[in-house]
């Protein structure tokens, strides 16, 4: 039988706020074959396209991303907030639902020819990653795929990256 992720994510209600049902992977990952499967899952859905790089967002997508970089046997690029990377960084802004947060990367990890997957633990408005695929492309490189542990399908965010050709897996709604 094959193993049944959802079972593992964990669902709490009125977190960070009340109101919102927020899915905690922490449960999924400190399952060592619910890990295991979940990268290997991802890892197995993009193998055989020429990815030459795994970018993964802070905080939770550099859990995933690292593990599918090495499943892939590429390297890794940390998407990260605003101020933590010491060299030169380009950034994007993007809106919370209060105000605007900036993600960056280092200006001289991508160039023209790369083709990078993108992770995240999940996908609900699709503003952070939608952030992480122009300031990738920014750089030369090619971003055709998003992989995300969870989609939260009727929030739609998944939607906004496929209105721009970036074709999106999730392992479970
Ligand atoms: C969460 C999640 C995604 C993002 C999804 O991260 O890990 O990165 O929100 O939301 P969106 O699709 O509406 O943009 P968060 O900003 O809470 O940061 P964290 O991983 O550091 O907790
Ligand atoms: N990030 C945005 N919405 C979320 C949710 N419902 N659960 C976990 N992380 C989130």
């Amino acid at each position: 039988m094959p193993l049944d992720l959802k079972a593992l994510v964990r669902t709490i209600p009125d977190y960070p706020r009340k109101g919102i049902l927020f899915r905690d992977i922490t449960t999924l990952i400190e399952n060592p074959e619910g890990f295991k499967e979940s990268v290997e899952r991802i890892a197995s859905q993009h193998r055989g396209k020429g990815i030459t790089h795994v970018a993964g967002i802070e905080a939770r997508g550099f859990i995933f991303g690292a593990g599918v970089a090495i499943a892939l046997g590429v390297g890794f690029i940390p998407v990260r907030k605003k101020g933590k990377l010491p060299g030169e960084t380009i950034g994007q802004n993007y809106a919370l639902e209060y105000g605007v947060d900036t993600i960056e990367i280092h200006a001289d990890v991508l160039k023209a020819g790369d083709k990078v997957l993108l992770i995240d633990d999940l996908i609900a408005t699709g503003g952070t990653a939608l952030a992480a695929v122009s300031l990738l492309r920014r750089t030369g490189a090619t971003v055709d795929d998003a992989a995300f542990v969870i989609d939260l399908p009727e929030i739609g965010g998944a939607s906004k990256l496929k209105a721009v050709h970036v074709e999106v897996t999730a392992l479970m709604a």
